[in-house]
């Protein structure tokens, strides 16, 4: 089969045409042929070495996949066709992470153990995944628009971890790839109207305007002046995954603030804040982690958001061959689309 397949003992990619077709292993194993999968800024860090992934043997990337069930083991739950999405994550259900409900701590599983990352993933015409980690789509919801589904489900975790998030406050997001894109529907589709975006990438702004929300958009430069007039916010998201905008834009939070840092810094990233400001303005950090458990809600705001916001166009999205990925993850750096997303087969 097709596949794009990373080798991490050289940091190198390669399109295989005859790359070998999963088998079932388990008898809970399921293969689901994929439709789409999607290239995410972690996999940008994983190709330059920056963020941990396999080395002892090539695998095929991509953790955020949609498609139809191809092939079932003995115990499955799914029917051939049916449609799935796939949590590339899953808990180890042994250590006392887990049986906390916190698998994204989890020293084994969890962004330890990635469909994806330390497994064969879904940039492949076919991946192989235990039925626990396969979700079916409900009626309504296509393969595209669930080719978005991993990312939604780290953003309602993060969501989750920054309520209450009360309509009316004023929210500023820091960073418009396409997780500050999500974040931007996810905000707009829960009633929020007073967001300003900032970006600094000018297409990236163009991209937002085609969302329709009436959020301000800025570029950082704007921010920085603005707070000379002290102007702040209630809640800042940060989603470019830079350090050093952390400490640019800390002192934008208003008394009561809360900081959700949603990017994920290269660890040799730092910031300096102001503990007094901590202190005496009562400020709350949020780190958020992949998506323990989020694919059921993230699934359902698939559902609710439907066509309004799950737009490829409108978000940005692009979608490419296998074959294409060099041009993908070309058009990626530059930020001349928001997402790039491989369409491996529609049916
Ligand atoms: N917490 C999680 O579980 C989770 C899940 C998925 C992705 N992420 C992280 O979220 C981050 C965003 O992902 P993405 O795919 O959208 O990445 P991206 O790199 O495509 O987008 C980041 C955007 O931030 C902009 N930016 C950089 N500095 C800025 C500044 N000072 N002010 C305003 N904008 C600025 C860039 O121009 C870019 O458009 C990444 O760090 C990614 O690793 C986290
Ligand atoms: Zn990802
Ligand atoms: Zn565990």
């Amino acid at each position: 089969m097709e596949a794009v397949v990373f080798d991490g003992s050289k940091l190198s990619l390669s399109y295989q045409k005859n790359y070998p077709i999963p088998t079932i292993i388990n008898d809970d194993d399921v293969i689901v042929k994929v439709h789409y999968s999607g290239i995410c800024g972690t996999d940008l860090h994983i190709i330059q070495g920056e963020f941990p992934a396999i080395k002892s043997h090539p695998i095929a990337l991509g953790h955020e996949s949609s498609g139809v069930i191809h092939a079932v083991g003995k115990n499955s739950i799914f029917k051939v066709g049916q449609k799935v999405v796939i949590d590339p994550n899953k808990s180890c259900n042994l250590c006392d992470f887990c049986r906390n409900g916190d698998y994204q701590y989890c020293r084994t599983a969890g962004i330890n153990s990635t469909i994806g990352i330390w497994q064969d993933g879904g940039w492949a015409q076919y991946v192989r995944a235990p039925q626990i980690q396969v979700f079916a789509l409900p009626d309504g919801i296509t393969t595209e628009q669930a080719g978005l589904c991993e990312p939604y489900s780290c953003v309602s975790h993060g969501f989750n971890r920054a309520a209450p998030l009360k309509v009316g406050q004023k929210i500023l997001i820091l960073g418009a790839g396409i997780i500050g894109n999500l974040w931007i529907t996810t905000l707009h589709h829960h009633g929020h109207r007073e967001v300003t975006v900032s970006e600094m990438n000018p297409t990236r702004l163009d991209i937002v305007k085609r969302m329709e929300t009436g959020f301000r958009l800025v570029t950082p430069d704007v921010l920085a002046k603005e707070a000379k007039e002290n102007v702040t916010y209630d809640v800042i998201i940060d989603c470019t995954g830079v350090g050093k905008v952390m400490e640019l834009s800390f002192h934008y939070l208003k008394e009561g603030g809360k900081y959700v840092l949603f990017g994920c810094c290269p660890p040799t990233h730092t910031a300096t804040i102001n503990p007094f400001d901590i202190y005496n303005k009562e400020l709350t950090v949020i780190g958020v982690k992949i998506n323990p458990f989020s694919f059921p809600s993230a699934i359902s705001w698939l559902k609710a958001m439907g066509s309004r916001y799950l737009d490829y166009h409108k978000l940005g999205v692009k979608t490419y061959r296998l074959s294409e990925y060099e041009s993908a993850l070309e058009d990626l750096k530059k930020g001349s689309v928001a997402k790039a997303m491989f369409k491996i087969s529609e049916d």
